[in-house]
């Protein structure tokens, strides 16, 4: 069963392009979810570049498959979730100079404010995932914390310039996988997935959950966003060992063992 979150981020890049009302991502979630998205991911950046707080109000109230908002620990976006709660938080780094979200969360050493957030979204019922880089201490560190989830980070994966190189990044992602379950989390996996890399990581066995924008949406401009959501879905289905149960609203806390 496939387990695809579309992050549709770059639908409001376009918007911002003009500072104007098209594309909606409101719009783009309907898309992704008649497609059969398990999921619709946004980024609230600080620096509010593509999705701004009425996106996330909006979708909280459109989107009947999971929201899942990432975000920095920064208080005003901790409390701004606090107020929507999404299904799910997922914990990224944020650095205003970057493109996309680069590297992982640091968890050791942010342990604190991690533990802190945690607390905080749990009282509200939010499902907390952290995007983290399969390293045995940043998965310790999530799962001491209370994290219910983890994200691996597949952007080494998908850079690697060599099968070798990209093979030895699937074996991180395995392991990291194997010591994430050992402690109880939930795993999902994300950051730079293609049309053509999809395969390999949908292989891994029991990942809960894939998250993945810029491929959809770049290949939407040319096939419309129901079709490219589709075409993701059809692949980690083909390829995919996901786990059975699937990742859905009201199914989120600790199934996909
Ligand atoms: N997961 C996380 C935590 C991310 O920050 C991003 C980028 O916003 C993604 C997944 C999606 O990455 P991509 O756009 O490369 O598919």
């Amino acid at each position: 069963m496939a387990v695809l979150n579309v992050n549709i981020d770059h639908v409001a890049t376009i918007r911002q392009a003009r500072r104007t009302d098209e594309p909606d991502p409101v719009w783009a979630a309907v898309e992704c979810e008649l497609a059969g998205a398990n999921g619709i991911t946004v980024h609230l950046r600080q620096d509010r570049r593509h999705i701004n707080d009425r996106d996330v109000r909006a979708l909280k109230e459109s989107v009947a498959c999971k929201l899942n908002l990432e975000m920095s620990m920064a208080e005003p976006i901790v409390k701004i979730a606090e107020a929507i709660v999404p299904d799910q938080v997922t914990l990224v780094p944020e650095n205003r100079a970057e493109l996309t979200t680069e590297g992982g969360l640091d968890c050791v050493q942010f342990r604190r404010r991690l533990q802190e957030v945690v607390r905080r979204m749990h009282k509200k019922g939010i499902v907390v995932s952290t995007f983290i880089t399969p390293e045995h201490e940043q998965i310790a560190a999530s799962a001491a914390t209370g994290c219910d989830a983890i994200e691996l980070h597949t952007g080494a994966y998908a850079n690697a310039r060599t099968e070798r190189a990209a093979q030895k990044q699937i074996g991180a992602l395995v392991a990291g996988r194997d010591f994430a379950r050992e402690k109880g989390l939930i795993v999902h996996a994300g950051h730079g997935l293609t049309y053509r890399n999809i395969a390999d990581v949908a292989r891994i066995e029991g990942l809960c959950e894939f998250n993945i924008g810029h491929s959809i949406v770049s290949r939407a401009v040319l096939v419309g966003l129901r079709e490219a959501t589709r075409r993701m879905i059809e692949l980690i289905d083909k390829y995919g060992r996901a786990a059975e149960i699937r990742n859905s609203k009201s199914e989120i806390r600790n199934k996909c063992q």
